[in-house]
């Protein structure tokens, strides 16, 4: 079966002032129709990065290696012009701040209308769309609010109409980036549950980033586990969460508060942080941090190790 999305060893390096940042180092990640992937990771470990890759926004200082497909075409190959086609109509991104998503001095009906531009159908057929489109994410008086500016919704208010603005293109491919992050946390159940329904409904693909362990294990079919630029384990949600093997995994989890709270005492965190992204890295990027790290994980990257159907890992210590 061809992923609807899919990259092949995909890295990326910003080139700035100093040192080149590694931000992405051999990504290879896939996504079929239907399905609902999560890609997690604590900040700073290249998850907008690989959004952004892959809805081909990544800024020009952005050196990129490695295969990217829609549909098993290349997109690295496009032109300009090919990738505007394909970002909006085939991938629609919803970002963490919804303010970003709407122009402050235009009504939000109005932009609902414009992001419909390249369909066909009539303005009023196109306000209709979006306002039917409004009601459906759990905007009360649709009629009401199209007619609002951004900064007069409330944060969760934003979030569906950012979530409404990207499914009126129609997407293939619907890409959240910590859809939730900017949220209280009734507002967070909230949106997680308007997601959980768009799932049931939505045929295409969902891709769901966050650095938040219970949104992923409430929406996602398969997860990616992203450190330092790489994936250290993926597979199946229900395999990563009961059976997870990476260490770096297993710390996420200890910390995750949902995990925690079952215990006593305070929230552990995960000791150290991210290696420099400036610096290259020898073995494993976890190493320093790895209570289990060995003199070769320091020197020699890991194997992938294959521990059940689509439960993959990079680790030394870990055993098919
Ligand atoms: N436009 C940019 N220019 C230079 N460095 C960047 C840029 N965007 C992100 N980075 C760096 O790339 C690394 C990965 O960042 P990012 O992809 O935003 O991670 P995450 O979304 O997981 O927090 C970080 O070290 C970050 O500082
Ligand atoms: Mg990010």
């Amino acid at each position: 079966m061809t992923a609807l999305i899919s990259t092949q060893d995909l890295s990326v390096s910003y080139r700035g002032h100093g040192a080149e940042v590694r931000a992405l180092r051999g990504v290879t990640f896939r996504a079929e129709a239907g399905e609902v992937v999560g890609i997690v990771g604590e900040s700073g470990c290249g998850k907008s990065t690989l959004a952004s890759a892959i809805m081909t926004l990544l800024p020009p200082n952005a050196k990129v290696t490695g295969r990217l497909d829609y549909r098993g075409e290349n997109v690295l190959a496009l032109s300009n012009e090919q990738r505007r086609a394909l970002r909006g109509r085939k991938i629609a991104m919803i970002f963490q701040d919804p303010m970003t998503a709407f122009h402050p001095a235009m009504t939000i009906g109005r932009q609902l209308v414009e992001f419909q531009m390249q369909m066909p159908g009539s303005r009023a057929e196109k306000e209709e769309r979006a306002e039917a489109m409004l009601a459906k994410v759990g905007i009360a008086d649709p009629a009401l609010n199209m007619r609002r500016y951004v900064h007069e919704l409330s944060g969760g208010m934003r979030q569906r109409a950012a979530i409404a603005a990207a499914l009126l293109m129609t997407p293939d491919v619907l890409l959240a980036d910590e859809p939730t992050t900017a949220l209280d946390v009734t507002m967070e159940a909230q949106i997680i549950h308007l997601l959980r329904e768009l799932r049931r409904e939505h045929q295409g693909t969902i891709i769901i980033i966050t650095h938040h362990l219970g949104v992923i294990g409430e929406l996602c079919d398969r997860v990616y586990v992203m450190y330092a630029g790489e994936v250290v384990e993926e597979g199946a949600v229900d395999a990563v969460y009961h059976d997870a093997r990476h260490p770096y995994t297993r710390a996420l989890i200890a910390c995750d508060p949902a995990t925690a709270e079952q215990g006593k005492g305070p929230l552990p965190t995960i000791p150290g942080r991210l290696p420099d992204p400036s610096e290259p890295i020898a073995g494993c990027g976890f190493a320093s941090r790895c209570s289990l790290a060995s003199e070769r994980c320091r020197v020699t990257p890991p194997p992938a190790v294959t521990v059940a159907t689509g439960h993959v890992v990079r680790c030394y210590e870990v055993t098919p």
